[in-house]
């Protein structure tokens, strides 16, 4: 009897132990896999109906379920928007195949002048998995609110055509909307290479 329950109980720990191995085990796991460990937003962005460059009405839905690579510029910016896509496009390139689930969007916050024309020739130039997005002006004001991008016009008196500011970030979101990081300028395509290598 005494052995019996002996056993029993040795019986019940090691199913105990097993358990908690297991979970354990699926807790690290689950960290290692799981993107969310590096999420800084969750349900990050908003609701937009905007333009593709091809003339498509589209909304954040066309986009979600993919991973997304998103910068906000315009097509007039005669440095760092160009290098922005660049360096979104050179990232690309590097990450191979793991490139073909991820999106690269460019939205404009010139729409007055990134037409769908503009916006067609304009992201040719870079990777072509692109979207280039362009709206009325309240539809890009929605979007760009929706992102926290920063954007006004700029002119003085010395120049021809206006100018735009704007925050430059390239925001890599998952396939459920999490924001997991915001590439400054001062990152490079081996920065975003190996933060999207370590994630997906
Ligand atoms: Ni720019």
């Amino acid at each position: 009897m005494i052995k019996k329950r002996f056993l029993y109980i040795s019986l019940l720990s090691i199913l105990g132990l097993g358990i908690a191995a297991l979970i354990a085990y699926y807790d690290i796991s689950k960290e290692k896999n799981s993107p969310k460990t590096h999420v800084i937003a969750n349900n990050f962005g908003g609701p937009f109906t905007l333009t593709n460059h091809l003339g498509k009405d589209v909304t954040e839905k066309n986009f979600t379920g993919q991973y997304r690579l998103i910068y906000f510029g315009f097509t007039y910016c005669p440095a760092i928007c160009p290098t922005e896509l660049q360096k979104i496009t050179a990232s690309l390139k590097g990450l191979g195949n793991k490139a073909d689930s991820i999106k690269p969007i460019f939205i404009t916050i010139d729409p007055e002048r990134d037409t769908v024309d503009v916006m067609r020739e304009y992201v040719a130039l870079f990777h072509p998995n692109f979207s280039g997005l362009t709206g009325t002006l309240e539809q890009i004001k929605q979007a760009a609110d929706a992102y926290k991008i920063y954007y006004a016009k700029a002119k003085d008196d010395t120049m021809q055509e206006y100018t735009m500011d704007h925050s430059s970030f390239i925001y890599f979101i998952d396939p459920e909307d999490n924001l997991l990081r915001i590439f400054k300028t001062e990152d490079t395509s081996s920065d975003i290479i190996n933060f999207i290598n370590s994630t997906l």
